[in-house]
Formats: structure tokens, C-alpha cells, sequence
């Protein structure tokens, strides 16, 4: 007997719209065949048994979310000590550095927990989070490199050494990621935008790729988080990361400087991050309510220039950044709503576009992370997915469908009742109402 049968599926992305039955043992995939007609015939006629058994009924099944960018280190932090009345990055920076001298080993392991228990439950099992090293005693540090090995069995973490106060301008900035290095964190992170002087900014990102080359780690930096279209250290990351070589191991995140680039630089600017094979990563709900905080009107979007990078060949993905804490006040840990705010912020809502946004939040930050072969619906792979009741990637998107599955490595750790209201709108008959249009009704949304 196996352990995890999961019928009458469809794969999400494949080809074919066919219903598949997908085993599972030993916590990776290990049969993925055509169904039976139904699950009582496929019992009868000796097909592998399991200790769990799933029945789909048409349902998609997708690889698991993944969350590129978070900072677990602040989260759930939101009015301590204090509330960002501004709202700007810059008044968040400040509150976070008032709670920092707080942080404690247990602080920061209860807060880090409960948001990835939320991502869990919401089916995002892969999560990069940075991690503010700008901190002589590196706490919070030490506290989510216990959490990363806590959560492994559940949720892959990685860690991005995140200097929130810079390199070059903080004291030991440098010493102090290149400690991060030591201690075993997966990525170097950089802040050049807010470094003291441009020049600061140019060094210190070639002072992150140099640490990053020397330990074989990726680079996430934070790049031109501001409305200025005088902060270009894209330019230079980029070119740094075509140069070194490292290309696709490194990321730029936020980038939203880009979108108050003027149409000449612009167009250079394509040329020179499609040539460097980095990632972008954009944060479509708490760049919208950062950014444009210095505008009177018109105000700008303040995001990265998302729908040009994909035609330019880029790989881009979109994060949540920021969960309850002092830059972002709400935010639930899941990816989907990310996707329907990036859809509407970037105005990727043609149906091939919003299909793109789902794998803004799948494929795409899995390759930001370099999951690679380490993901995905295939024999051979860890078994981690999500169960979506939806037509498609759009229909996910579109109704904002949560998973009523969520399998980690073989095991089922959450379930969710499809969400439906029962109408008694008076005088007519009851009504089930899941927000799918009749017409389109198969199995799971008959109602
Ligand atoms: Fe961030």
C-alpha cells in the first residue's frame, strides 16, 4: 500500500485537459496515469491502493505556491512600538529600527512560525525571506536560521542577508554580511538606493556579489525601492551579474525606480537586464501603497515596468514583501491575492496574461529560488502540491480560489471547504452560489 492517491485530477499547465490519478510514496511522485472512470471502478479493478486517498473531481492540481520575497524577521510587527503614520518606506525604516533593539531569540522563532503556519495553510511551501543583518548581536539571524531547519519538513525557507540600514553606511555593514555568509544563510542581499551617496550604493553592491561569489551564494538585492528615476543601480547589478557570471542567481527586487524611467533609458535598460539573466521581483500590494507617498497628483503606480520585462524575456515574479509590520499594516500570507492585485496594479488582465500571473506566484519565483528540479508535477519530484476547485489559472485567479488540498512532502497538512454561499433569495429556490458561471460548471462546481 502507498501512501497518497490523489484521482481524477488535471495538471495544471499540461497539454492535455485529461483527467490523471497521481501516487505518491515516500514523499515524492510515482505514478502519474490516465483515470479510471471513476474512483469505485479504479478500486474494483485492482489499481494501487492508499493509505490516503483524494478525490479531486476535476479539480486542478498545481505545484505548491512560492513566496519570493517576505521579510519574516519583521513581520507581524505592525504598531510596535509604534504605527507608520506616513506610510512612506522611509518612516517604516525608522519604526523598524525603534523595534529592533526588541527583538529577542523567541520573538522572533513565534512570529516567523505563525506567518509561515499561515503560508502553509494558503499552499505556498517554498518562501525566501530577508532578514535584517544590520544588527551587531544578528538575532533575528540566528533565530530564523533555527526556524529554517523547524519548518524544513514542511516548508523549504530560504534566507536572504538583508542589510536594512546599508552596507556602507552602517558600522561594520560589510563584516557584518559577511558574518551573515558564515553563519550559513542562502543569498546576500544589498540596499544601494538607500546607502548614503550614490557612490556608497555602486560599492556596496559590488561588495555583496564579491561576498556572494566567494561563499556560492545568490544574490536578492533590494534595488531602487524609490519614485526617484535618478536611483539606477539596476544598471549596475545587472551588469555585475553578467560580468561575474552569476546571471540567473541573481535578483532584483522591487525595482520600482523603473517605473518612473523615461522611454530611452528604458529601452537600454531591457537591453542590458535581458542580457544579464537576473530575476526581477515585484511587490504589486505594498509597492502600490508605498510608493508615490512624496506625489501630489497625478500619482504614480511606483511599481517596476512588469508587462515590458516579460516581453523582453525576463523572468519576473511576484512577492508579498511585507506581512503586518511597520512598512504594510494588513496582508494574509497568500500568494493569490498578490496575483489579483499584480494583475490589476501591472494591467496583465488579457486571459493569457492572468494566466501569466499565476505563474508569476509558481513557476517563476520557483526559478528565482533555482528550485529547478525540485519542483513541480512530475515522477521522480517531491510530492508538494495544492488542489485548486477552479477551471484554470485565470478562474483561480479571477474568483480567488484557496487550495482545499495543501500535500508537503507526501503528507496532507491543510484542507479547506470549497468556499460557497448558500442564496434564499426570497420567493426563488435555494441556490448554491460559488461565483462560476453555470455554463462553465463541471464536477467540482456543480453546486
Ligand atoms: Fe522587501
Amino acid at each position: 500500500m502507498i501512501d497518497l492517491i490523489v484521482r481524477r485530477a488535471r495538471v495544471i499547465g499540461s497539454d492535455s485537459n485529461a483527467l490523471v490519478d497521481i501516487s505518491v510514496d515516500n514523499g515524492r511522485f510515482t505514478a502519474i496515469i490516465p483515470s479510471a472512470i471513476d474512483a469505485a471502478a479504479a478500486e474494483d479493478s485492482g489499481a494501487a491502493q492508499a493509505r490516503t486517498t483524494i478525490d479531486a473531481g476535476g479539480a486542478l492540481i498545481s505545484a505548491p505556491f512560492v513566496e519570493p520575497h517576505v521579510h519574516l524577521d519583521a513581520t507581524l510587527t505592525a504598531g510596535e512600538p509604534r504605527w507608520n503614520e506616513s506610510g512612506t518606506l522611509w518612516e517604516g525604516i525608522a519604526c523598524w529600527t525603534e523595534r529592533k533593539p526588541l527583538l529577542t531569540r523567541d520573538d522572533v522563532v513565534a512570529r516567523s512560525e505563525e506567518v509561515l503556519r499561515w503560508y502553509a495553510a494558503n499552499g505556498a511551501l517554498h518562501v525566501r525571506s530577508h532578514v535584517d543583518v544590520t544588527d551587531p548581536d544578528l538575532v533575528a539571524l540566528d533565530a530564523l536560521l533555527e526556524v529554517r531547519d523547524r519548518v524544513r519538513d514542511v516548508i523549504g525557507l530560504q534566507l536572504v542577508a538583508f542589510p536594512q540600514e546599508g552596507i556602507c553606511s552602517f558600522p561594520q555593514g560589510a563584516e557584518l554580511l559577511e558574518e551573515a555568509a558564515r553563519r550559513g544563510v542562502d543569498a546576500i542581499g544589498a540596499i544601494p538606493h538607500f546607502e548614503d551617496t550614490r557612490e556608497d550604493g555602486v560599492r556596496s553592491v559590488e561588495i555583496a556579489i564579491d561576498i556572494a561569489e566567494r561563499y556560492g551564494l545568490q544574490v536578492d538585492a533590494h534595488c531602487d525601492e524609490i519614485d526617484d528615476e535618478q536611483s539606477r543601480f539596476i544598471e549596475v547589478l545587472a551588469t555585475q551579474a553578467h560580468r561575474t557570471g552569476l546571471r540567473d542567481r541573481v535578483t532584483a527586487s522591487h525595482t520600482t525606480a523603473m517605473g518612473s524611467y523615461n522611454a530611452a533609458y528604458s529601452y537600454k535598460l531591457q537591453r542590458i537586464i535581458a542580457r544579464s539573466g537576473i530575476n526581477i521581483v515585484c511587490n504589486p500590494i505594498v509597492n502600490l501603497h508605498l510608493q508615490g507617498r512624496f506625489d501630489s497628483y497625478p500619482k504614480r503606480r511606483g511599481l517596476t515596468q512588469v508587462k515590458e520585462l516579460l516581453a523582453a524575456g525576463v523572468n519576473v515574479a511576484f512577492g508579498h514583501d511585507d506581512i503586518m509590520d511597520p512598512w504594510y499594516p494588513m496582508g494574509t500570507a497568500n500568494p493569490i491575492s498578490v496575483a489579483f492585485v499584480g494583475a490589476h496594479a501591472t494591467q496583465l488582465t488579457s486571459p493569457a496574461e492572468v494566466a501569466e500571473c499565476f505563474r508569476m506566484i509558481t513557476d517563476r519565483p520557483a526559478a528565482v529560488l533555482g528550485l529547478s528540479a525540485e519542483y513541480g508535477i512530475a515522477v521522480g519530484r517531491p510530492a508538494s502540491f495544492v488542489i485548486l476547485p477552479a477551471a484554470d489559472p485565470f478562474d483561480v485567479i479571477r474568483r480567488q480560489v484557496r487550495p482545499t488540498h495543501v500535500v508537503a512532502h507526501g503528507a496532507l497538512i491543510a484542507t479547506a471547504p470549497a468556499a460557497v454561499s448558500t442564496l434564499r433569495w426570497p420567493g426563488r429556490d435555494v441556490e448554491e452560489i460559488n461565483f462560476v458561471r453555470k455554463q462553465d460548471a463541471v464536477d467540482w462546481a456543480a453546486g
